[in-house]
């Protein structure tokens, strides 16, 4: 972090920068979070916080190259003040945007981490329990949702059937999907 960044995040100033995404831009497998955070907003990057750390963790457990196989961004190009829930209309000002940031990348599989990517990229509003590990396809791309890292860090175990240890099943069957995508 820059020493002008530290100052103006210890005067609790509310100036956030844009956060657009980091990663291989060739990647075919795309993952959307929901919005930057103070560390986030600090370093212009996204998912480099508490909550980014146990997303690389678990994408490397996984088997996953984060540097190579993917590129992260979020719904939301600038960190809400105080952290709070994006609201509906923010997240219908972003879409344009993430559209032609997925048009750009142009990914075969998106990670949709969390309720706030699942609303924006396919409308569904009923949170992500019900749909995570389920590929759902739409306009010609396969998402798969999955927990938010920030709920994963409520939950410390990786026993079998945890949020953890679900996240981590779920990112194996996206390699596993990525990886029958460049045998054909
Ligand atoms: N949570 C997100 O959804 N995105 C980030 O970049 C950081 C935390």
């Amino acid at each position: 972090m820059t020493e002008p960044q530290l100052n103006r995040m210890n005067r609790g100033e509310q100036n956030p920068q844009l956060v657009v995404g980091r990663g291989n831009p060739n990647a075919r497998l795309m993952l959307i979070g929901e919005a930057p955070g103070a560390e986030e907003d600090a370093r212009g990057l996204p998912f480099v916080g508490r909550s980014g750390q146990l997303l690389s963790e678990l994408i490397s457990e996984a088997g996953l190259d984060e540097q190579h196989q993917l590129y992260i961004c979020n719904v939301i190009k600038c960190r809400p003040p105080n952290n709070r829930k994006p609201t509906a209309k923010e997240i219908e000002i972003s879409r344009p945007w993430l559209r032609q940031q997925i048009d750009l990348i142009d990914p075969a599989l998106v990670l949709l981490s969390g309720a706030t990517a699942l609303q924006a990229m396919l409308g569904v509003r009923s949170g992500i329990s019900k749909l995570r590990g389920q590929w759902q396809t739409h306009d010609g791309r396969d998402y798969l949702p999955v927990f938010h890292p920030s709920y994963l860090l409520r939950f410390r175990s990786r026993e079998a059937g945890t949020p953890q240890d679900l996240t981590l099943q779920d990112l194996r069957e996206a390699r596993r999907r990525l990886h029958l995508l460049s045998e054909s």
